[in-house]
């Protein structure tokens, strides 16, 4: 979607309430109804559950699910996104966080520049509804994982009640948001896209999401 590669003020009011654990919080349970303490803690177990590997995190935007990882570590993790004020901001936020090591992608979850099976982790954190073709972005992501790997991430989805559904409409108007499908849409694109070991839970407007390829 070209509106977040030039979309200043939205990445970067996205990215000021995200990135303080405490207005995220707020923010989640006010607009979505969710309680996001559970992403958060996913980000912050980054750090003693990796054990190597090559990670991708599709769409990084500021940089969110990065700032749990060690300053060092066997790991290698390529940043994604299309926007280049997200990257410029994911750049600052690993330098703030002596993150020397993170590699940066301007693409398109669409398009990702990597073979197939290249990657061990995939992590997609509330990228998939601003994305105009959620099942293209979820088969791309299953090809560069490698046979076992698995997919991580939450994204916002409709049915979590009037007031979110309404809020999702107002930012597809917008063109902030994609094609925002159901939990249950979710879970059947997670398979059409070959994942298995699927697990999507909701919690208000925004379902956690883990599968396996
Ligand atoms: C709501 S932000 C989420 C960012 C981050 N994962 C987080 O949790 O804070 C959505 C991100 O998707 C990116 N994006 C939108 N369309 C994209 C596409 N087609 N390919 C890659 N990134 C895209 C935007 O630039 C933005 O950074």
């Amino acid at each position: 979607m070209d509106d977040w590669r030039h979309a200043r003020l939205t990445a970067f009011v996205y990215d000021f309430g995200i990135e303080r654990e405490w207005l995220g919080r707020i923010g989640g349970r006010l607009v979505w109804g969710a309680d996001l303490s559970r992403f958060y803690r996913d980000i912050h177990d980054l750090r003693t559950r990796l054990e190597g590997g090559r990670i991708l995190d599709v769409a990084c935007g500021g940089g969110t699910a990065f700032r749990g990882l060690p300053e060092e570590g066997p790991h290698r993790y390529v940043a994604l996104d299309l926007s280049p004020v997200m990257l410029r901001r994911a750049r600052a936020n690993a330098r703030r966080h002596g993150l020397r090591d993170i590699g940066f992608v301007q693409a398109s979850v669409t398009a990702l520049p990597y073979r197939q099976g290249g990657f061990d982790l995939c992590l997609s954190y509330f990228g998939l509804h601003c994305f105009p073709d959620p099942q293209a972005a979820l088969t791309e992501m299953a090809r560069v994982l490698r046979p076992g790997g698995r997919l991580q991430g939450t994204t916002v989805v409709s049915g979590g009640g009037l007031r979110q559904d309404t809020v999702i409409s107002l930012f597809r108007r917008g063109g902030v948001f994609g094609d925002v499908g159901s939990a249950e849409n979710l879970s059947s694109r997670l398979a059409a896209a070959g994942l298995g070991e699927i697990s999507v839970e909701r919690d208000g407007a925004v379902a956690f999401f883990s599968a396996r390829r």
